[in-house]
């Protein structure tokens, strides 16, 4: 099992910089890098930031100076691997960029070091095929906020190894949470999304219809806003999220899974203007004042109704299952919760497949979209019995 002490992060922004805050946490050396001084320069204050306030909390048991010492920052991917046990990538969403850092990782990094993705939705396996070590490729995909969220999937690509896999799982185990104990799930086949996002997906397809109808009738995101539960609304999640990466997504999954995916008319605006969400202060709504607040005065646009997606994830949790991607419905609801703090869909359906059934067949005949069609493991109802 590699003895993990270099830890490099690959891609210095949101997720990067709390992948390394989280390694640097439990002693780890950890080198930043990112193709410009500024982007590292501002991933490192980011991961400063948190340390300070964890340290005013006496939530360290060194001092946050001596922590950051072990935190090296670096623009040349070439020499920063060069003592590195693991390598997490957290670059953009574009599968040649990715295999052109897994391919310079794989020429410059020791033998036995381990080259992890974190993306959120591509294929391990394709990355893979960009070096010459595709046993030692798996996927370590974390969740945003990485020190907040508890979930880390770990990955088989084709021809990752079980030694690969156990030294990813290991590792991960042992990066803090914030909130709560971490879980981490194996994910058995690199399939698309994975689990968490997998579920979730099909649900952007009617957030997208329902965006775009939104816009049609001139209802202010607010009052969209205002028709959700849950931990952040869904313009304010979506902004959180990040609109590239929702858009990047769609686009990914619009080619590997289903052309109903192919992002809608308000996020391929969003993401043409460049109105990115949190990241750059604009999206759906303004965050120069930090996150927007619900806004009760705004009233409700009533067009998005819980009952769809919670039938669309439950259906996609079956594909998930039919395709051996996890072989539990139990773990389905876990992760969700883990990583997005989203309560579980597949125990409360359990005596449920019949209606939700029909709430799908009503959601393709209403939005055309045939990605809703329940699949088989729904119809027949066995899926629960993939405990
Ligand atoms: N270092 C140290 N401390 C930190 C910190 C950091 N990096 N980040 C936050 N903290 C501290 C805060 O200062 C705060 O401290 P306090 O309690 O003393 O004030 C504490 O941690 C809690 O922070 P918040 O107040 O910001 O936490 P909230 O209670 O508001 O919860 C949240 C925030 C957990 C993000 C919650 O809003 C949530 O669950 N949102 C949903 C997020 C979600 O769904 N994420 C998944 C997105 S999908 C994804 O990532 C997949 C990818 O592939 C796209």
């Amino acid at each position: 099992m590699v003895d993990i002490k270099n830890v490099v992060v690959v891609g210095a922004g949101q997720m990067g910089n709390g992948i390394g805050q989280v390694s640097l946490m439990i002693g780890l050396n950890v080198t930043l890098v990112d193709i410009k001084d500024e982007f590292v320069d501002g991933g490192y204050a980011k991961i400063e930031e948190g340390m300070k306030k964890l340290e005013a909390k006496g939530a360290l048991s060194e001092s946050a100076a001596d922590i950051m010492a072990k935190c090296k920052k670096s623009t040349d991917l070439a020499s920063a691997v060069k003592d590195a046990d693991i390598i997490i990538e957290a670059v953009v969403e574009n599968m040649d960029v990715k295999k052109q850092v897994f391919k310079t990782c794989d020429e410059n990094a020791p033998a036995h070091c381990i080259l992890a993705s974190n993306t959120s939705t591509m294929s391990i396996t394709e990355m893979a095929t960009a070096t010459n070590r595709p046993d030692k490729v798996i996927g370590m995909h974390f969740f945003n906020p990485v020190p907040l969220m508890r979930l880390i999937e770990v990955i088989y690509g084709d021809k990752s190894s079980d030694e690969s896999i156990e030294a990813g799982m290991e590792f991960a185990e042992k990066l803090p949470c914030l909130k709560g104990n971490r879980y981490i799930a194996k994910v058995l086949k690199d399939r698309p999304g994975f689990i968490c996002n997998r579920v979730t997906a099909p649900a952007q397809i009617y957030q997208n219809y329902v965006f775009d109808l939104c816009a049609e009738k001139g209802i202010s995101w607010k009052a969209l806003d205002n028709d959700t539960r849950g931990p952040m609304p869904t313009c304010v999640l979506a902004d959180y999220v990040g609109i590239d990466t929702l858009y990047h997504g769609l686009n990914y999954y619009s080619k590997t899974l289903s052309p109903d995916f192919a992002p809608g008319k308000v996020i391929t605006q969003l993401f043409n203007e460049g109105k990115l969400g949190k990241k750059t202060g604009q999206g759906f709504h303004d965050w120069s004042k930090g996150q927007p607040r619900p806004d009760k005065t705004a009233g409700k646009a009533r067009l998005m109704k819980l009952g769809y997606p919670i039938a669309i994830m439950l259906n996609e949790g079956c594909r998930v299952l039919e395709e051996g991607v996890t072989t539990s419905w139990e773990v389905i609801d876990q992760v969700l919760m883990a990583g997005m703090n989203m309560p579980g869909i597949m125990g409360p359906n359990l005596n449920n497949s019949a209606k939700q059934v029909e709430v799908l067949n009503e959601l393709v005949e209403m939005t055309g979209k045939k990605y809703f069609t329940p699949c088989e493991l729904l119809k027949s109802e066995a899926w629960i019995n993939y405990k």
